[in-house]
């Protein structure tokens, strides 16, 4: 079974990031052949800066190594590492229907957010089809809000399969109902446009910021607090397990204790649970070198696929 995945280097990786995709796709090594990929030329749609895109594609690499991907187990590279990506999204555009596209609700959602409406936004989802449809890629481990995408890759899947004859291969999106959405330090959605983030792999300093600065109700230290309503304890949920919640859960119920303590207690779980990594993630940013060569390394295995299948489909439509 092959499951495939990609993440955009279009910022600062955070724990909504991890616990909503990466965890799950450094997990997917386990369950089948996985094919990972830094999303480089989506991310063209977001970032317009060449020196902010290396460093974030080369951050993008350097975290998914430090989490535990490992090259000689699955194939991760750079999309724009492998051209025939950009020949195989030019061959589904003509597969893809305008009103398919427009019912895109990412699309939607970011135009109505005021970015400006341009065709690779537009045509995002056609270029991600390619990525999938590529790869042979039976399934895609993804967040809700890219299920439809993948539904789209089906649908242009079957538009070409039904001109040219069962060549691609259908893909089904898999959605860990577990993992709800990771709360920002605002209660709302974690997300980078949001600046409600708490990094992966902050500075001591700035990780501590963003956990001080999670949003509470305003009770004191001499009252009773409601653990079920508090961004703070949705927080340590991801990080302790069922013995440390209860725990915790007591001394929201036990006066004496303010916000801060809890506070306290949650960046220490965190600085614990992302410690084992932190050193691996350091000697990858300080051999640079290694960190290119296994994505070079990536790029020629998955490369090898990307012909041979795009030999097939020029063929079937008539450019062999
Ligand atoms: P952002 O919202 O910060 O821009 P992206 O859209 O780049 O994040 O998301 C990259 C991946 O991380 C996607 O698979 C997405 O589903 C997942 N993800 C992002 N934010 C969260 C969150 N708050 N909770 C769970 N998963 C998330
Ligand atoms: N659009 C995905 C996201 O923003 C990233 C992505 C690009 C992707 N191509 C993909 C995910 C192919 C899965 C499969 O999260």
């Amino acid at each position: 079974m092959r499951i495939l995945s990609g993440i955009q280097p279009s910022g600062t990786l955070h724990i909504g990031n991890y616990f909503g995709a990466i965890q799950k796709i450094v997990e997917a090594q386990n369950q089948g052949d996985l094919f990972a990929f830094i999303a480089s030329y989506h991310a063209l749609t977001s970032v317009k800066d060449k020196e902010i895109l290396e460093k974030n594609i080369f951050e993008v690499a350097v975290n998914f190594l430090a989490c535990g991907i490992e090259p000689e187990k699955s194939t991760f590279w750079v999309q724009s590492d492998v051209k025939e990506v950009l020949e195989l999204y030019w061959i589904l555009s003509n597969h893809t229907s305008m009103g398919l596209l427009e019912r895109a609700h990412s699309y939607k959602d970011k135009t109505a957010r005021g970015i400006g409406a341009n065709h690779g936004l537009f045509s995002y989802p056609v270029l991600m089809a390619a990525d999938i449809l590529l790869y042979d890629s039976n399934v895609v481990p993804v967040g809700k809000d890219q299920i439809q995408h993948v539904e789209m890759a089906r649908d242009i899947a079957t538009s070409f399969n039904h001109t040219y004859g069962e060549i691609l291969t259908l893909p089904v999106s898999k959605v860990d109902e577990n993992v709800a959405t990771v709360p920002g330090t605002d209660g709302a959605k974690m997300s980078k446009s949001y600046g409600n983030t708490i990094d992966m792999f902050g500075t001591k300093k700035g990780t501590k910021k963003q956990v001080m600065g999670i949003v509470t109700d305003s009770k004191e230290l001499d009252e009773v607090k409601d653990h079920t309503t508090c961004n703070i304890y949705k927080l340590c949920e991801l990080f302790m397990n069922e013995t440390e919640l209860l725990d915790l859960q007591k001394r929201y119920a036990t006066p004496g204790e303010g916000y801060g303590h809890f506070k306290l207690t949650l960046l220490d779980k965190i600085n614990e649970h992302f410690e084992p990594y932190a050193q691996k993630r350091q000697h990858l940013l300080d051999n640079p070198n290694e960190v290119k060569e296994i994505l070079a390394f990536g790029a020629q295995k998955a490369q090898k696929l990307a012909a041979a299948k795009m030999e097939i489909i020029r063929d079937a439509v008539g450019l062999a």
